[in-house]
């Protein structure tokens, strides 16, 4: 057995948050998480709202609201869609709790002693009108690379090139619209050159990673490493711990992370045992490994690994760190305030949470980008409806009314039955291992695939002819039908847990809400009376219900 702690990248407390998350950082860690545990593995899954930074300051102002007030908002938003779509995390935290503030501090001074974090004059943007520096987004002009305009401080929306602030140009303040001037500030840049041979040997040690993820980190290495300032002359955030730096607060992506430890901590603190995130944190046994998207590789590859390696105590570092792709809506990015975007109240209303989940993970941005579309959900969900759904319905029902409510004992077994029961271990086998090393995708291929075989196998044998003449082979097949279904829900699990939990309540097999164990059900299932929940599973959408979906998202979308 081993001991693994899973996070997901913090999402911004900055407003709602959408499928394209889900299907990056979150779903695929729950489904990690969820496989793990039915495996007996030791597992905590960890995360948190990320709720400092200049992108949540810009909105909370324009919004009018306090800080804390927007961020205590947003946090609640996100933990109830989490909660909506089934990701169980242990504990779900955020950056503002004092305990994050304390240890961003002893980080940051750790890194300061040993001469990693040096301070250095800059210009940067100050607003005469406004009386501040422009941090980040609070300045806006002209991308000095690529020329497109009404751009955001920190980085060109339009080419994707990371700016240096102070080189835009035309600059404006964000907020009054004025000139800036230049001025000269002193900030605090963490030296991660320090750590690139560490870092380079760690990387080409990592056989196992997405190879995305890998070559990003790797030629970031090779390019060189710039130094980055990790402090900004705005309000908000953990206060730089320096007395010659008041007034200056931590740059969030170097709080950010430490979030995950501290988010361990208040949850080790919640459960009485405050000192058992160290169990997990300075344990070399621990697998740590990162869920993002990748947007945030060289967050999670080279500053936070660094960070680490440069602390006294003995925080482990990262084992893996899946980075997934994009996950777009009909051919563009997901954006409320472009109009393009999937109202999610409305959505639960009329779809299911499994057919969802089902509907992202099997066609997930493991290794490229993907998307929602209705069409796609409407296949997949029918896809579930036709074979998992119809399936369990017809088989079971059958023996509602032809065995007296309950799984009847197998006879004598023919060949096709033996070859369906004895393929089970394979298919855990597969799966498992999918799972293990992050192809969601393939380990649904590979489920699906005994779905089919299993229904397959009830339409050769036709039960419902074999009733009138046949009494026993009768039993026998829905006695091996029923094992078969029994196995795919244990192998849904992960994706689909409220409907395998269902499916298994329905043969019987109640499980009291726990993960059931991951490997092949071999019970023989005589007469084992089954559940009283009748409902069907899925139901199937329509294509006129798709094309109005359809029409509703277009009408609603600002031009491009
Ligand atoms: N809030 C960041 C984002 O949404 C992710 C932060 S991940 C962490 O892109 F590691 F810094 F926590
Ligand atoms: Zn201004």
């Amino acid at each position: 057995m081993s001991k693994y702690l899973v996070t997901s990248a913090l999402p911004y407390a900055n407003g709602p948050i959408h499928f394209g998350h889900i299907a990056g950082a979150y779903l695929p860690a729950d489904i990690f998480t969820r496989f793990l545990r039915q495996k007996g593995e030791d597992v905590i899954y960890i995360c948190g709202t990320d709720e400092y930074g200049v992108a949540i300051t810009i909105n909370a102002e324009k919004a009018g609201v306090p800080y804390k007030d927007y961020v205590d908002a947003n946090h609640k938003l996100i933990k109830e869609f989490f909660d909506k779509l089934n990701i169980r995390f242990d504990h779900f935290s955020r950056t503002t709790i004092p305990e994050h503030a304390a240890l961003a501090q002893e980080f940051f001074l750790a890194l300061h002693k040993k001469g990693h974090i040096k301070p250095a004059v800059e210009a940067q943007f100050y607003c005469v009108t406004c009386g501040r520096f422009l941090a980040d987004r609070y300045v806006s002009g002209t991308c000095p690379k690529c020329g497109a305009d009404n751009v955001r401080g920190d980085e060109c929306t339009k080419c994707g090139e990371w700016l240096d602030p102070s080189k835009i140009v035309k600059p404006a303040c964000k907020v009054c619209g004025s000139k800036p001037e230049i001025r000269q500030t002193t900030q605090y840049f963490l030296d991660l050159n320090a750590f690139a041979p560490r870092l380079k040997e760690w990387l080409e040690s990592k056989s196992d990673w997405k190879a995305n993820v890998k070559n990003k980190a790797l030629s970031l290495i090779e390019e060189g490493l710039v130094q980055r300032a990790i402090t900004r002359d705005i309000s908000w955030g953990v206060p730089v711990p320096l007395e010659e730096a008041k007034g200056k607060v931590l740059y969030v992506w170097f709080d950010a992370p430490i979030g995950y430890i501290s988010a361990t901590a208040e949850w080790a603190r919640l459960a009485g045992k405050p000192e058992a995130w160290k169990d997990w944190w300075f344990d070399k046994e621990t697998k740590l490994v990162h869920f993002i998207g990748k947007d945030n590789i060289i967050f999670h590859t080279i500053v936070w690994p660094a960070m680490l390696l440069g602390q006294d105590k003995p925080y482990i570092i990262p084992d893996n760190v899946p980075g997934n792709e994009f996950y777009n809506l009909e051919g563009r990015q997901f954006s409320k305030s472009d109009g393009w975007y999937i109202d999610t109240a409305d959505f639960f209303s009329k779809y299911g949470v499994d057919a969802l989940r089902y509907a992202i993970a099997s066609n997930g941005p493991e290794t490229s980008d993907s998307q929602f579309t209705w069409e796609d959900f409407q296949g997949r969900n029918n896809e579930l409806a036709d074979t998992l759904g119809n399936l369990v319905n017809r088989c079971f029902s059958f023996m509602k009314k032809n065995f007296e409510g309950k799984i009847p004992a197998a006879g004598e077994l023919m060949p096709e039955d033996k070859a369906l029961l004895d393929s089970f271990a394979p298919v855990f086998d597969e799966v498992g291992k999918s799972y293990y090393s992050y192809r969601v995708r393939q380990a649904l291929t590979q489920t699906m695939a005994l779905a089919i075989t299993a229904n397959k196998y009830v339409n050769d044998t036709a039960p419902w002819k074999l009733r009138k003449t046949d009494l026993v082979r009768c039993g026998t097949v829905l006695n091996v039908a029923a094992r078969a279904i029994i196995n795919a829900a244990i192998l849904l699990y992960p994706v689909i847990p409220d409907t395998a939990l269902k499916v298994l309540a329905k043969a019987g097999l109640a499980q009291d809400g726990k993960a059931p164990e991951f490997k092949p059900y071999t019970g023989l299932l005589d007469n084992v009376a089954l559940g009283a929940d009748d409902t069907l599973l899925f139901a199937k959408i329509m294509d006129d219900q798709i094309k109005l979906e359809v029409e509703k998202l277009k009408a609603s979308a600002k031009p491009d």
